[in-house]
């Protein structure tokens, strides 16, 4: 049931502290500050490369964990959406460890590519919401997601679980690899282990951002900055606007937008910019810049310092908490889900049934 929320989307978005923790306890020994180990029958220091396959949102969540594995483990990731993936005879050396990630466990794509990963020897490893679904029982290390049902055809709390369990995975690895010290492990144990608390803070702007969707609402086109770890959200944002508001969005890497997008750009078009403080903040504000010189509408999402440094002259700022940047994709996840949300409302679409679209993808 819906409870007192009005659209079953909602109310998954709102469940988010509480299953990102549930999920997080299955791979984070909190109080030790210690990461779960990993299922002995997987070896992950063996691991040379890793393979990423999914399709729509659970793709975004993939593209988030290459950069958390390179940077962390120091292993290549190759990556694909599923449909590409199955049919371009990628190649995969005998023993690699192929990653499919699906909140459903059943998408047609997505499972063709995993029999055809297993075919090609490669060790099959799954992230999945659905536990009694055809990929948990094909895979040989199972890595579930502990968001319970998602009745929303959005997919809302399954990214940020599987973006808890990427991180988890990705932090495995790096230990498997010898490159996590013990105080380096315990550090991410404690700054994952601040997601639920810090999208908690988040889900507080559900008011601030309903007030923000009357003038997204009128749009024809919104367009989604970010950068490293953070422009996969991009792409989701946008992903998320299309599929329940129908207003045609897209996301770019932010230093991406001079080299064409930037021509889309004038005072009808809201940009939302994703941008937490961290290392690529600068580089994020100064292609925030460009686009605002131009004329183009910024909203921006950061944290009190990020708003502090570079508020002045957007049409709207919205204020997460700060947090470390390996969390941020999980944080910043919230706003762009609850922006889709009520831009969605406010346009009277039907948010949890979308036209054109079904929860689960079984055809290829
Ligand atoms: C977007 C959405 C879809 C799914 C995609 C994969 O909100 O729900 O893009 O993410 O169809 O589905 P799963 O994760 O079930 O394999």
């Amino acid at each position: 049931s819906k409870g007192n929320y009005r659209h079953f989307m909602l109310k998954e978005i709102h469940e988010q502290p509480i299953v990102v923790a549930q999920t997080l306890r299955t791979y984070l020994r909190r109080l030790e500050g210690e990461l779960a180990p990993p299922p002995e029958d997987i070896d992950l220091a063996s691991v040379r490369r890793v393979t990423i396959v999914a399709c729509g949102t659970s793709f975004y969540a993939g593209m988030v964990a290459k950069y958390w594995f390179e940077q962390f483990a120091r292993v290549p990731v190759d990556i694909d959406v599923a449909s590409e993936f199955r049919y371009r005879e990628p190649i995969m050396e005998e023993g690699g460890l192929a990653l499919f990630i699906s909140q459903s466990g059943e998408t047609a794509d997505t499972l063709a590519a995993l029999r055809h990963a297993r075919a090609s020897g490669q060790k099959i490893a799954v992230v999945v919401n659905v536990p009694t679904s055809t990929m948990a029982r094909e895979a040989d290390l199972l890595l579930p997601t502990h968001a319970g049902p998602e009745i929303g055809v959005a997919s809302t709390k399954a990214f940020t679980c599987q973006l808890a369990v990427l991180a988890a995975l990705a932090a495995s690895l790096a230990r498997a690899k010898g490159r996590l010290s013990q105080e380096e492990e315990r550090r991410i144990v404690r700054h994952l282990s601040e997601a639920p608390a810090a999208i908690n803070g988040a889900l507080a702007y559900d008011e601030a951002i309903e007030a923000l969707a009357a003038t997204i609402a009128p749009a024809r086109d919104v367009l989604y900055l970010g950068r490293g770890p953070d422009y996969p959200l991009a792409l989701e944002g946008a992903l998320k606007l299309k599929e329940i508001s129908y207003i045609h969005a897209e996301g770019y890497a932010a230093g991406e937008m001079k080299h064409g997008p930037i021509a889309l750009i004038d005072d009808a078009v809201p940009v939302v910019v994703i941008a937490p403080s961290g290392p690529l903040f600068d580089k994020t504000v100064s292609n925030m810049q460009e686009v605002q010189a131009r004329g183009g509408q910024v909203i921006l999402i950061s944290d009190y310092d990020g708003i502090e440094a570079a508020g002045e002259g957007c049409v709207a700022t919205l204020t997460m908490p700060k947090v470390h940047p390996l969390i941020a994709p999980i944080v910043y996840a919230i706003p762009v889900q609850l922006l889709a949300y009520h831009v969605a409302v406010a346009k009277g679409t039907d948010v949890d049934q979308p036209r054109n679209l079904a929860k689960s993808v079984t055809v290829e």
